[in-house]
C-alpha cells in the first residue's frame, strides 16, 4: 500500500468514446437523449448538457466502437501536477506530461494509463458554461461511469491510494468510490475483462428521469432496467442501449455523503429474492443490456501523451 494522495480530483467531467458513424450517434444523443453539440474539432462532436461542464461526452471517428478517455476535472493546476505525480510514482502505466489540454475545452491537464490499461485524464481550467442551470428532462452533468473490471481489488487500491477517491460501499457486483460529495463517481465491477458498464448521465430531478425515460423509449429505444431505485447511492435510474451498443443511464437523486459515511459491504447489500432495487416495480436487467456492459473496450492505440483521443 501507498500513502494516500493528498488530493484528488474534484469531480467526473467527460467521456470520450470511438464510433463508426459520427452523425448517427449525434443525431442520437442530441435528438433523443437531450444533448446539446457545443464544439467540432478533427471529425470529432463535443456535446454539453444543461450544467456548468464543456462537454459531458465526445464522439470521435474510429473504426469500431471504443471507450477512449474518462476525465476528471481538477481543482487547481498544483492538483493536476500533484496527481501527475502520484500516478508517475505507482508505476501503474504511461502517464504523459502535464500541459496545454489539445481538445476544445482547454485547460491544463495530463493523461495517463491505470494498472488495467484504461486512459483517463485530469484536467483543471478548461472552459465551463456561464448560462449553466438545470432544465427539466436534459442531463446536466455526468454522474457516474461504471468499469467492468478483471481486477477489481487492484483497481479500486489504485483509485484509493494513487488518486485519493474513497470507497463508499461495496457489493457482491461493484466497489462505488468518490472523490466529492457524492456517492460514487467511479464503481469497479468485478468482470472477466474490462470493458465499459455504463455511463449515467444526471437529471435535475425524478420527474425528467421518468419524462426522459419515456422520451427515449418513444424513439424505439427499450428501458433495459429501470425505472428503479439503487441500493449504494440511493439514486433513481433507468439504463438503455444507446448507439454502437453503449449503455447509459439517466439517474438522479444521488446520495450525499461525507467522511462520516460508513461504508456497508457485500454481507449487508443484499435484496430479497426477485428483488434488484428498492422499488420492486422493473424486471431484472435485461440479458441485452448484460451482454452490451462486456462489450466496449478502451481503446489502446492512444499514447497518453495525447491529451485528446483522436
Ligand atoms: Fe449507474
Amino acid at each position: 500500500m501507498t500513502t494516500p494522495s493528498p488530493v484528488r480530483p474534484s469531480g467526473l467531467r467527460s467521456v470520450a468514446l470511438g464510433t463508426p458513424d459520427v452523425a448517427a450517434a449525434e443525431a442520437f444523443y442530441t435528438a433523443t437523449w437531450a444533448l446539446a453539440p457545443v464544439a467540432r474539432q478533427d471529425g470529432a462532436v463535443y456535446l454539453r448538457g444543461s450544467g456548468s461542464p464543456h462537454h459531458l461526452l465526445s464522439l470521435h471517428p474510429r473504426p469500431a466502437a471504443e471507450l477512449l478517455d474518462v476525465c476528471f476535472n481538477a481543482a487547481s493546476r498544483a492538483d493536476v501536477d500533484a496527481l501527475a505525480a502520484a500516478v508517475r510514482k505507482a508505476g501503474a502505466g504511461p502517464v504523459g506530461e502535464a500541459g496545454a489540454a489539445k481538445d476544445p475545452a482547454g485547460g491544463y491537464g495530463f493523461s495517463f494509463r491505470d494498472p488495467e490499461g484504461r486512459h483517463f485524464t485530469i484536467v483543471a481550467g478548461d472552459a465551463t458554461h456561464a448560462d449553466a442551470s438545470e432544465k427539466a428532462d436534459v442531463p446536466d452533468h455526468l454522474s457516474h461511469v461504471v468499469l467492468c473490471s478483471a481486477d477489481v481489488p487492484k483497481s479500486t487500491a489504485f483509485f484509493t491510494d494513487v488518486l485519493g477517491f474513497r470507497v463508499s460501499d461495496r457489493t457482491k457486483m461493484m466497489n462505488f468510490v468518490r472523490c466529492n460529495s457524492d456517492h460514487h463517481q467511479i464503481a469497479l465491477a468485478y468482470a472477466e475483462a474490462s470493458s465499459l458498464n455504463h455511463i449515467a448521465f444526471y437529471m435535475p430531478d425524478l420527474e425528467s428521469v421518468m419524462r426522459g425515460a419515456g422520451r427515449v423509449k418513444d424513439a424505439g429505444y427499450p428501458i433495459e432496467w429501470g425505472v428503479g431505485r439503487h441500493g449504494p447511492g440511493n439514486n433513481v435510474f433507468a439504463y438503455f442501449i444507446g448507439p454502437d451498443e453503449v449503455v447509459i443511464e439517466y439517474t438522479s437523486e444521488v446520495e450525499k455523503v461525507d467522511d462520516s459515511y460508513v461504508v456497508r459491504g457485500p454481507e449487508e447489500w443484499k435484496w430479497p429474492p426477485g428483488r434488484t432495487d428498492h422499488w420492486g416495480i422493473s424486471a431484472p436487467p435485461s440479458l441485452r443490456l448484460q451482454a452490451a456492459q462486456k462489450k466496449i473496450r478502451f481503446a489502446i492505440d492512444i499514447a497518453p501523451g495525447e491529451q485528446t483521443p483522436r
